[in-house]
């Protein structure tokens, strides 16, 4: 297969026409064709949406239709537009970035990003994320919220937007991003669930030159049980869209490749929404249409348009699929009402905010609580000893660190990659962590709330750390002393403690140049070797080591901050103070060292004889993270799971039930709806435990469960619950188990199928903390 590939570059130098190297499903024969693209067919909750789009698009020409599979330009910051058709009045749709909060234009809210609701671990926080965003990009006149990721899965590292994802423990994702695409399409705006399928590395994401860009070389096992895993929870909720991804997979481009659209998400998954591709991740005509591609972006497509329309005449191309692509884009508006009640596409767009324009404030007032306590719950406190937290009315208080205070200025002529409107007088935040050369830098210069690319946000308003711990101070008559600049900063004596505040920055387009970094490393240190009590706080995209300092024993706290949002600084405040207890828990592992994350720390790069053509095999299969570290034995710094509070907890009473008369035959046999076969979510079991605070202060616990099933890893998240107690009050939580979670992916008979034999239950407060154990046999 690899010499075919070879080849292939081979005709490419010799001046080959585009589609013979992007056509590639068929010219490498490593993703099985899978034709023609399955029709939207309605049925359950998409029928009456099917029949009304039937009615609509019956009624338009041939160039109507294939005016709706691409984008046009538009006076607005939409990142996309979908046409009107004026004639059916049909109005046309407004697509915009992204999953953290509405980007690009004024007066909007920035919201925690996916890693911070990965780490706060709550369904409900998730949902009412969802729904406040969603009513944000509704107000905006936005159709279509180009999010939420659950691709990067955070295959790598490194990777330099796994934080806009939830985290590396797919069950933890499809949960959450369920969770999410519910709350934001209950205001009537479709979610973009992305980016689809293997978008594992940004190194080599789209081709340049005569590299084209990278494969993610996927077994059909490992793409069930992690990639395509919350893709699945998505569509179970409903995503009305999907978009495809710039890699390729097997070889075959994410947007021309048949075997994931037609087959896994169009057949298996039986997917009733549109496919868009990633801005610029066309790169053929009939062949990404056949594929299951639905609607190119950004512009008119170089591909579509007018050779589409000849396609369909000269005999190339079905006029059904042109079809099909229409019903699917008119059929999703019609199934979020927003034939009815949807203001008018882009309203709260304007092209320029510098100019007059109608203001369309998209926020709103209710959201506050999920703004700050979104914030809050995505802390993760990994290390508190000699009672450093919370503080206690300190007398003064001395802050370090270039992650602290928003920055003094922002140069858009340095903004050279990501065309950030700047909006005079309000603190947006996206390229100011990229330096005049493009390189990224270790965001030197302001505190990190969100991190940057499509995913970065833009509110109207935000409390850095600093500004927040001010005025706190002035209430607790604390004194404040700060040096944000030095590296090496001589310590007051009288501070009763220190706070240093990192980042570990990331951003679309570039892998993380590194998960620690020396300078930092070293601003801590030099201020530990002063301060008894040194606290850490990192604004993070993703692991950030701490073994270059962790064992200095001034170092008595460290916070992972993660990537709060716009009230980044009053929930900082809220934990360092104790207004509230630490609750959230690490969606991923840190290790010791580098290298303990095996093959995946770095991104795969060209080389060798593939250096046209570079691959990145998968060849860890499922064992990523914890499954990795447990599979080798391996100690983490901080393991999966893990956070501390101020208070504890204690587990107890563990009780495992079969459902009375579930059916537990291996295979299922349900019909498919959205989401995949029916029975797939059919209760097999419960799993009971009893969670006592046994502290001093309130606070909420995430219980996890881990499973061991026969022939798969030693233990998977397969459960979790937080509930929220008084000190000595108890509760019992429970677990409820599907088919699917019981289940691995049977390559043969391309099911689900539940194993036989011994089930091993775990139940802890994370992935290596696990008091109360049990079994299930089946
Ligand atoms: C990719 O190739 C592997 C190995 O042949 C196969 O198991 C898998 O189904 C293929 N996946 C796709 C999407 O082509
Ligand atoms: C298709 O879109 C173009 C650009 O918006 C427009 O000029 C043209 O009239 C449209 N064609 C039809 C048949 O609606
Ligand atoms: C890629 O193209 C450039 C210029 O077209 C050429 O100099 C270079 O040798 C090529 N690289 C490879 C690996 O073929
Ligand atoms: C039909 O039209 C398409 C799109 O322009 C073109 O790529 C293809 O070569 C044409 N086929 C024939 C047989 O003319
Ligand atoms: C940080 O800001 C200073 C000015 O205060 C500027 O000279 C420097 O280039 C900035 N550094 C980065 C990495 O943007
Ligand atoms: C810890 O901090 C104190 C100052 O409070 C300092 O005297 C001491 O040397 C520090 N310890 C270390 C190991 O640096
Ligand atoms: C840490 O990892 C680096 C590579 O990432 C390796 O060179 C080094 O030996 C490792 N150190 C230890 C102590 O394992
Ligand atoms: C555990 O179960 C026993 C017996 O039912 C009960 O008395 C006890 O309160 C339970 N423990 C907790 C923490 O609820
Ligand atoms: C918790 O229970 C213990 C033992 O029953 C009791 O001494 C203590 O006062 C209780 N604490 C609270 C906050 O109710
Ligand atoms: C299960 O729990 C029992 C009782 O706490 C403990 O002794 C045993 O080591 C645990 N087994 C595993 C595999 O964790």
């Amino acid at each position: 297969m690899r010499q075919i590939a070879l080849l292939a570059g081979l005709a490419y130098w010799t001046g080959a026409a585009r589609d013979v190297i992007t056509d590639d499903a068929h010219f490498y024969g490593q993703s099985p064709p899978v034709y023609p693209s399955p029709e939207m067919v309605g049925g359950n909750e998409w029928e009456a949406a099917f029949q009304k789009a039937k009615a609509l698009v019956s009624q338009m020409t041939l160039e109507e239709k294939v005016n709706l599979t691409a984008g046009v330009a538009a006076d607005s910051t939409c990142s996309g537009t979908i046409p009107a058709v004026k004639r059916l009045n049909f109005p046309g749709m407004c697509l915009s970035d992204a999953g953290n909060g509405l980007r690009n234009t004024d007066f909007v809210s920035g919201f925690p990003s996916g890693i911070h609701v990965g780490a706060s671990w709550s369904k409900d926080l998730a949902f009412r994320r969802g729904a406040a965003m969603g009513g944000e990009f509704k107000k905006k006149g936005v159709n279509v919220l180009l999010g939420p990721v659950v691709g990067p899965a955070w295959r790598t590292v490194r990777g330099g937007r796994n934080w806009e994802g939830i985290s590396v423990d797919p069950w933890l994702s499809g949960v959450l991003v369920s969770q999410t695409v519910s709350g934001i399409q209950g205001q009537g705006v479709i979610t973009s669930t992305k980016h689809y399928i293997g978008n594992e590395q940004e190194t080599n994401r789209m081709p340049e030159g005569n590299t084209s860009s990278v494969s993610s070389n996927i077994d059909d096992k490992t793409m069930h049980e992690v990639y395509l895993w919350p893709f699945q929870d998505a569509v179970r909720a409903g995503s009305g869209n999907i978009m495809c991804s710039y890699q390729r997979v097997n070889n075959s481009y994410g947007c021309a490749n048949s075997k994931t659209l037609n087959g896994l998400l169009k057949t298996e998954l039986g997917f009733q929404g549109f496919v868009v591709s990633d801005w610029g991740a066309q790169h053929a005509g009939v062949a990404t249409a056949e594929a299951g591609l639905d609607v190119a972006m950004p512009g008119a497509s170089e591909f579509w348009g007018n050779h589409l329309v000849e396609a369909v005449k000269n005999g190339s191309l079905p006029e059904s699929r042109v079809t099909d692509m229409a019903t699917r884009v008119i059929a999703t508006w019609y199934q979020f009402s927003q034939d009815t009640s949807f203001p008018k596409p882009g309203v709260g767009m304007p092209s320029n905010v510098l100019d007059p324009h109608e203001i369309v404030d998209g926020r709103d007032p209710a959201a506050a609580p999920v703004l700050l306590n979104g914030a809050i719950e995505g802390h993760v406190l990994v290390k508190n000893t000699k009672n450093t937290l919370p503080l206690k009315s300190p007398r003064m208080l001395s802050l370090f660190g270039y992650s602290a205070k928003t920055p003094d200025f922002f140069n858009p002529s340095s903004n050279l990659l990501f065309s950030q409107t700047w909006i005079s007088g309000m603190e947006a935040l996206d390229s100011n962590y990229v330096s005049d050369n493009g390189l990224p830098t270790f965001g030197k210069n302001g505190t990190m709330f969100g991190a940057c690319g499509s995913g970065a946000i833009t509110p109207a308003l935000t409390i850095s750390p600093f500004e927040a711990l001010k005025i706190r101070a002035s209430q607790e008559g604390t004194a404040v002393f700060n040096d944000f600049v030095s590296d090496k900063p001589s310590v007051e004596p009288s501070s009763d403690a220190c706070i240093v505040f990192g980042n570990a920055w990331a951003c679309e387009g570039y892998d993380r140049p590194a998960i620690r970094d020396d300078y930092t490393d070293s601003l801590i240190k030099s201020v530990a070797d002063q301060c008894s009590k040194t606290i850490v706080v990192f604004h993070n995209a993703g692991p950030r080591l701490v073994d270059g300092f962790v064992d200095h024993p001034n170092v008595t706290a460290i916070i992972f901050a993660h990537l709060p949002g716009q009230e980044s600084g009053p929930a900082l405040v809220s934990l360092l103070f104790g207004d509230t207890s630490p609750s959230g828990k690490l969606p991923y592992t840190v290790a010791k060292n580098e290298s303990d994350y095996g093959d995946v720390l770095d991104p795969a790069q060209p080389e060798g004889e593939f250096v046209n053509f570079p691959q990145a095999d998968f060849h860890e299969g499922v064992y990523l993270d914890y499954r990795y570290f447990d599979k080798k034995g391996i100690e983490p710094r901080y393991e999966f799971g893990f956070g501390l509070g101020y208070t504890t907890f204690a587990y107890s009473n563990i009780s495992i039930n079969y459902i009375q008369g579930a059916n537990t035959y291996p295979w299922p046999g349900g019909p498919i709806v959205s989401g995949g076969q029916t029975d797939l979510w059919d209760a097999i079991a419960t799993v009971s435990v009893d969670i006592q605070n046994t502290g001093s202060v309130a606070g909420a616990e995430v219980a996890q469960l881990y499973i061991g099933i026969p022939g798969a890893p030693a233990k998977q998240l397969r459960g979790f619950e937080k509930p929220f107690l008084q000190p000595n009050e108890s509760q019992s939580v429970t677990f409820h188990l599907t088919r699917r979670d019981l289940s691995v992916w049977s390559v043969e008979r391309q099911k689900w199928q539940l194993q036989q034999g011994t089930y091993k239950f775990y139940v802890g407060s994370s992935s290596r903390r696990l008091p109360l154990n049990g079994t299930m046999d089946l």
